[in-house]
C-alpha cells in the first residue's frame, strides 16, 4: 500500500552528525548541531544536574506513575518565574497558563495547534517567520494547517539586523497577525535587536494588535545572564501585549534527550487563562497523553532550591563564557593572525550558540568536502562545536576557501 510514499530528504541539521560520525579523517569537526561541547570536544553533563540526579536517586518517594496531563506543577510554575520573572504580574494576576512540553519543539507544536484551533485569523491562518530562522519552524506550523511567510531579519550586507525591514513587515502586515520572535540568540544568526530597537519593536506590535510567539531556547545561554536574556519577553508582557513563550531546557541545562520545556501563554484575566489551560489539556492528551518526568524533576530541584539555582548560573556562565572565549579566538585568527579578506567583527558581536558567518553556499560545500567541517549550508557554525584545539584549523580552512 505504501509504493507511492516518497522519499523525504534527510533533516538538514541532523543529517551532519551522521555524516559526521562516518568521517574517519582525524581533524574533523562538527559544527552543525546546536548541542554544547566542553573543550574536550565532549557533551558536558553539567554539575548541577549530576548533583539533582543524585538527589532524585536517593528519593525513596518517587515512583514511575504518570505525570498530571499539564505536566509537574513544581515543574510549571518555577519555569514560568524563570521566563516571566518572579515579580510577573502575569504571574501574581494567576493570567498564565503554563504546561510542560517536549522540549521546546513540543512548546512550538502545541502552541502552533491551539492558536490553529482558537485563535480569531484574520483570513487564512499564517505566521511571520523570520528570515531566516530554525528550519524546523516551518514544518511545525505546517503540520496543522499554519502557512509560514518570512519576514526581513538578517541584512547579508551588514552580517546584521535589518531593524527597517522588519519594521515595514509589522506595519504591513494586516492587524492582529502573528509573529514568531526568538527571544534570545537567533537561531541561526546569532542577531538579536538591541533593548531600544526590541522597544520600537514591541511598540509597532502593540500598535497593530499583532500576536507574539516567542521561542525562548537559550535563556542564560546567550549572555550568560538568565534576566538579561529573558528582557524582550517581559517588556512585551509590561506592555500587555498578547503572546505566549516556549521554553526549552534543553541548551541551558544540557538536556537535550531529556525533553523538558514549557509553553507560557499569558492572558488578559485568570478565567481566561482557566479556559484556555482546559483546552491544550484536550490537546496535550490527544497527542502525548502526559509528560516526561525524569527531566521536569531534575528542571524543578534546580528551579525550587536556592543552593542548585547558584550553582546552574554559574554552570551556565561557564558554557557562555567558553562560547565567548571561541568567538573572540575565531575573529582573532581570521582578521589579525591570518588576515582573512573581509570583516569578521560579527563573530563576535553575534551571540548564543550561533554565528551566522557569512561563507556561501559553495564556500560551505568546500569546508565539508575538503575540509571535513561540518556545517549546515547557509553558513551557520555552532559556536561549541570549536575548541582551543580545533579553532585555527577551522580558520585556516575558512580562510582558504575565501581566498579562492
Ligand atoms: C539546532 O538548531 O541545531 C538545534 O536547535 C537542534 C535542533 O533541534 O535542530
Amino acid at each position: 500500500v505504501w509504493q507511492s510514499v516518497p522519499l523525504a530528504p534527510p533533516d538538514s541539521i541532523f543529517k551532519l552528525t551522521a555524516a559526521y560520525k562516518a568521517d574517519t579523517f582525524e581533524k574533523k569537526v562538527n559544527l552543525g548541531v546546536g548541542a554544547y561541547r566542553d573543550d574536550n570536544d565532549k557533551p558536558w553533563v553539567l554539575p548541577v544536574v549530576k548533583k539533582a540526579t543524585q538527589i532524585l536517586l536517593n528519593d525513596e518517594s518517587l515512583d514511575h506513575e504518570y505525570l498530571p496531563i499539564t505536566g509537574l506543577a513544581e515543574f510549571t510554575s518555577a519555569a514560568a518565574k524563570l521566563i516571566l520573572g518572579p515579580d510577573s504580574p502575569a504571574i501574581k494576576e494567576d493570567r498564565t497558563v503554563s504546561v510542560q512540553t517536549i522540549s521546546g519543539t513540543g512548546a512550538n507544536h502545541l502552541g502552533a495547534l491551539f492558536l490553529s484551533r482558537f485563535y480569531h485569523w484574520n483570513g487564512s491562518p499564517k505566521i511571520y517567520l523570520s528570515n531566516p530562522t530554525w528550519a524546523n519552524h516551518h514544518a511545525i506550523f505546517r503540520n496543522v494547517g499554519i502557512e509560514p511567510v518570512d519576514y526581513p531579519y538578517y541584512d547579508p550586507k551588514t552580517i546584521g539586523l535589518d531593524f527597517n525591514g522588519f519594521i515595514d513587515a509589522l506595519k504591513n502586515a494586516v492587524d492582529r497577525s502573528v509573529f514568531l520572535l526568538h527571544a534570545c540568540a537567533h537561531n541561526p544568526t546569532g542577531v538579536d535587536p538591541t533593548q531600544e530597537q526590541w522597544k520600537a519593536i514591541a511598540e509597532v506590535i502593540k500598535a497593530k494588535g499583532h500576536y507574539a510567539f516567542f521561542d525562548c531556547a537559550y535563556q542564560g545561554f546567550a549572555s550568560g545572564d538568565l534576566d538579561r536574556d529573558a528582557w524582550a519577553v517581559r517588556h512585551f508582557v509590561e506592555q500587555g501585549i498578547p503572546l505566549l513563550v516556549c521554553q526549552s531546557f534543553a541548551k541551558n541545562a544540557g538536556l537535550y534527550g531529556e525533553r523538558v520545556g514549557a509553553l507560557h501563554l499569558v492572558s488578559v484575566d485568570q478565567d481566561t487563562a482557566k479556559r484556555v489551560k482546559s483546552q491544550m489539556s484536550v490537546l496535550q492528551r490527544s497527542e502525548i497523553s502526559n509528560p516526561p518526568a525524569h527531566g521536569a524533576r531534575l528542571v524543578s530541584l534546580i528551579l525550587n532550591d536556592a543552593g542548585l539555582f547558584e550553582e546552574w548560573k554559574r554552570d551556565i556562565r561557564t558554557m557562555a563564557e567558553r562560547i565567548k572565549e571561541m568567538r573572540r579566538e575565531l575573529r582573532r585568527l581570521l582578521a589579525e593572525e591570518l588576515e582573512t579578506p573581509g570583516n569578521w567583527d560579527h563573530i563576535e558581536r553575534q551571540i548564543g550558540m550561533f554565528s551566522f558567518t557569512g561563507l556561501n553556499g559553495e564556500q560551505c560545500r568546500l569546508l565539508t568536502e575538503e575540509g571535513h567541517i561540518y556545517l549546515t549550508g547557509n553558513g551557520r557554525i555552532s559556536m561549541a562545536g570549536l575548541n582551543s584545539r580545533n579553532v585555527r584549523y577551522v580558520a585556516e580552512q575558512i580562510d582558504r576557501v575565501v581566498r579562492r
